[in-house]
């Protein structure tokens, strides 16, 4: 580790303030022009227009950094994501497109469950070398700590496997992981004919476990037809607390259920997905402190005409942010660049709201606002440079990969030479 002073930051966007952002809040960027940062190991120790900070006596000593006019923001925080499976779904993609629904294919035992067959035969080895080649893309696009779940072993030893492929991963590659029990994603194959004995096993055996193990911060539930019941969610979260693990959930993809509603009373760190919530839910989330985390990946590989109220939650004060949720069924992206085109295209978000709602906000729905999310002194200096001239450009463009450098606690982790789209940058 060393000494940094990165300089040539045309726009830095600090996303200083306050945490987490609601309402008007999320278009408050903190932007500074011809910006420079100083870095002190992993740390960020002083921030502001160039000329201030390169008058300070520790930049002198500092190795240099010139971005040359790029657009320099806090690392993207990736707060759902399904990190760990072994092949794609493919063919289901092309069933989809020649007429099959996501639901339809999942009653036919394709689905989770052919993730989950699959997840079972694959040695934690070959689990965990695809996991790295991701997560060197995660960090190509600019994300610098990624939430992941288990969710894919659906029994104990294959759901060990998981989280312990996770563990390591965090020993062998920079990226911070927060880790997530998913044990509640579907009732697996062999549990089909008595779901209330698997969801019996989850609370009284499984949860318990993984959380004196240490094996994971959140417990996550897929609360959806076709998943777990409200009821059964609300049994599996509430164990889950009590055993000092925070709640977490998938509600209101594909049916109005109530789980928008469970993850306000279960206080929940994040509700996910949510494209079909009704005006109450809403109110009940505005004034939660439940982070609303919308997944337009989904409705774009599924090609459904759904989509999240981004709009009425931003406009009632909800806490919004947005994730990829990368997995092999609904959302096969490592892009939370093309995750922010999408939230303003289709979702109707700025790009500064977007931006607002791929850092600050998961970083506080993550529990680590207090070190990771914004530019500022005394958190990780996990930043990512675009090559654009100005910040909107990042969801403007969509389909490339404008992110030229990313680093994490103090280490540049991904650089590559860009060239410049349709704008001249002083260089
Ligand atoms: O977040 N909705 C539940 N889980 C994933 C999909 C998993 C899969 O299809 O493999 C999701 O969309
Ligand atoms: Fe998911």
């Amino acid at each position: 580790m060393s000494d940094w002073l990165i300089t040539g930051c045309s726009e830095l966007l600090t996303l200083r303030g306050s945490v987490p952002r609601r309402g008007r809040a999320l278009r408050e960027l903190g932007i500074i022009r011809d910006g420079a940062l100083l870095i002190h190991n992993d740390r960020i120790t002083a921030v502001g227009r160039r000329r201030r900070v390169e008058r300070l006596r520790e930049s002198r000593r500092a190795e240099k950094l010139d971005l040359g006019g790029r657009v320099v923001l806090p690392g993207f925080v990736d707060s759902h994501t399904h990190l760990i499976f072994p092949e794609s779904r493919a063919e289901e993609f092309e069933q989809r497109i020649a007429g099959k629904s996501y639901e339809e294919i999942a009653r036919n035992g394709g689905g989770i469950r052919s993730t989950v067959n699959a997840v079972r035969r694959t040695p934690a080895k070959a689990l965990h070398q695809s996991a790295l080649a991701r997560l060197a893309e995660f960090a190509a696009h600019g994300t610098t700590t990624i939430e992941a779940k288990s969710g894919y072993g659906l029994d104990w030893t294959s759901e060990l496997k998981i989280l312990n492929v996770l563990r390591r991963l965090h020993q062998d590659q920079p990226l911070d992981i927060a880790c997530t029990f998913l044990g509640a994603h579907i009732v697996p194959p062999e549990s089909r004919r008595r779901p209330a004995a698997f969801v019996d096993q989850l609370v009284r055996r499984w949860i318990p476990s993984v959380a004196t193990a240490g094996l994971a911060d959140f417990c996550d539930v897929f609360c959806d037809r076709g998943a777990f019941s409200v009821p059964q969610a609300r049994r599996i979260l509430a164990t889950a607390r009590a055993c000092g693990l925070v709640p977490r959930i998938h509600a209101e993809q594909f049916a109005h259920t109530g789980g928008a509603r469970l993850a306000v009373e279960q206080h929940a760190a994040s509700a996910d997905h949510l494209e079909m919530l009704d005006r109450g839910d809403i109110r009940a989330l505005s004034l939660s402190n439940v982070v609303c985390t919308l997944l337009p990946g989904c409705d774009f590989h599924l090609g459904l005409p759904q989509r999240a109220p981004a709009r009425a939650l931003i406009d009632s004060d909800a806490i919004v942010a947005l994730a990829t949720d990368f997995n092999p069924g609904t959302s096969p992206t490592l892009s939370m660049p093309m995750i922010l085109s999408l939230a303003c295209s289709q979702l109707r978000m700025t790009p500064a709201e977007a931006i607002s709602a791929a850092t600050v906000n998961p970083a506080y729905s993550l529990r680590q606002h207090d070190r990771i999310g914004s530019i500022e002194v005394g958190k990780y200096a996990d930043l990512a440079a675009f090559d654009v001239a100005d910040y909107r450009e990042i969801p403007y463009y969509f389909g490339v990969n404008l992110c030229s450098l990313t680093m994490k606690r103090g280490t540049v982790i991904h650089s590559k030479k860009c060239e410049t789209l349709g704008h001249e940058t002083a260089r």
